[in-house]
């Protein structure tokens, strides 16, 4: 006969076996996809002159994107709030060759009304072939939402979930258009702090996890509704990259936004719907999924106290 204590030990072996085997399987596809899978992204360099639409690109990871994007042989179009600031960008990408269009569409995403009509009107005549929403910004606070003014909350909402929303809109009919000879790949520059709570960080957290359903959302009704589309969309997780607005050194797990630019772009059309796009940053979100979830959060608030306490320090 078997004894209640031999039958407990078998069953948390097995579930033990279970659990490392499918934490090796998930570690050795991360590795199989970061160093064995080719690049997809000349799957969007179709037609006569393809454009990718960047917004937020007059600094950090957007301009980094852009740059590489058009160094691949994309037309771009950079957006920004700041005319000043993209007239330079465009000056530096075009002063490596001048042989593509760099268009500049200047537009405030955290403003309460934006023309889209008007910037579609602009580019009827072109093809977009990739889209990233790159704009977004995050200010770490001590308050909590009910010290945060409604205007401020509104505005970070806009920046961060309602424009990329609205923005998708009113492109996707232009998109879907049957006389296009290749696919349309709609990309969301999304954040760690859409699946980690961290304190302070509000709206910016939850509009992450708006756009994270946002993208996976737009994506299946292409799929489902609109069948012919050939549309597709992919939300990226983004950890600690060294910005223009988040001046952190450089480090392996934290890259400069031009290293992190060469893996967003090399994971262009991978077909996955949510992506790590920086591998030490797939390791770190790998590391963390073995942790039990409340020393995560945890560990997550006391990495925000911590970074409040020395931006309080350095004031
Ligand atoms: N860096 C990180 O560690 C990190 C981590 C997770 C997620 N992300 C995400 O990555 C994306 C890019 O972040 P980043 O660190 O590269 O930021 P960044 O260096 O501050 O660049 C942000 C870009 O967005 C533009 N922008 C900001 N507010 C705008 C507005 N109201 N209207 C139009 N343009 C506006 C900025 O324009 P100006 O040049 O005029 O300021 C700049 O071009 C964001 O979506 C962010 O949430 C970054």
């Amino acid at each position: 006969m078997f004894s209640l204590s031999s039958v407990t030990h078998v069953g948390l072996t097995a579930i033990g076996t279970a659990i490392a085997l499918k934490a090796t399987y998930d570690f050795t596809s991360l590795l199989y996809f970061h160093f064995l899978s080719p690049p997809t992204y000349t799957r969007f360099l179709y037609g006569k002159a393809p454009y990718a639409l960047i917004t937020g690109a007059s600094d950090g990871i957007g301009k980094a994107v852009a740059k590489e994007l058009y160094s691949k042989g994309f037309n771009i179009i950079i957006h920004g709030r700041n005319l000043e600031k993209l007239e330079k960008v465009r000056e530096e990408i075009q002063s490596t060759s001048n042989k593509r269009d760099v268009r500049i569409w200047v537009a405030d995403a955290s403003a309460p009304e934006i023309d889209f009509v008007d910037a579609l009107r602009e580019w009827k005549d072109i093809e977009i072939t990739l889209v990233i929403h790159n704009v977004g910004a995050a200010q770490l606070t001590n308050a909590s939402i009910d010290g945060i003014p409604t205007e401020t909350l509104l505005r970070d909402l806009r920046l961060n979930a309602t424009f990329p929303y609205l923005l998708t809109r009113a492109l996707l009919p232009g998109l879907r258009k049957t006389s296009r000879s290749g696919p349309v790949e709609l990309i969301f520059i999304g954040s760690v702090a859409s699946d980690l709570p961290i304190p302070g960080l509000n709206p910016y957290g939850p509009s992450k996890a708006f756009m994270r359903q946002m993208s996976k959302t737009i994506g299946a009704e292409e799929c489902a509704i609109h069948k012919e589309s050939d549309v597709s969309t992919m939300f990226l997780q983004v950890a600690e990259v060294s910005s223009g607005s988040h001046r952190s050194a450089v480090t392996l797990f934290g890259p400069s936004a031009e290293t992190y630019a060469k893996s967003v772009v090399s994971k262009v059309g991978c077909g996955r719907s949510v992506v790590v796009p920086y591998v030490w940053h797939a390791m770190q979100i790998w590391f963390m999924g073995l942790l039990p979830e409340r020393l995560l959060a945890k560990s997550a608030a006391d990495a925000a106290v911590g970074e409040h306490k020395r931006m309080a320090k350095e004031a």
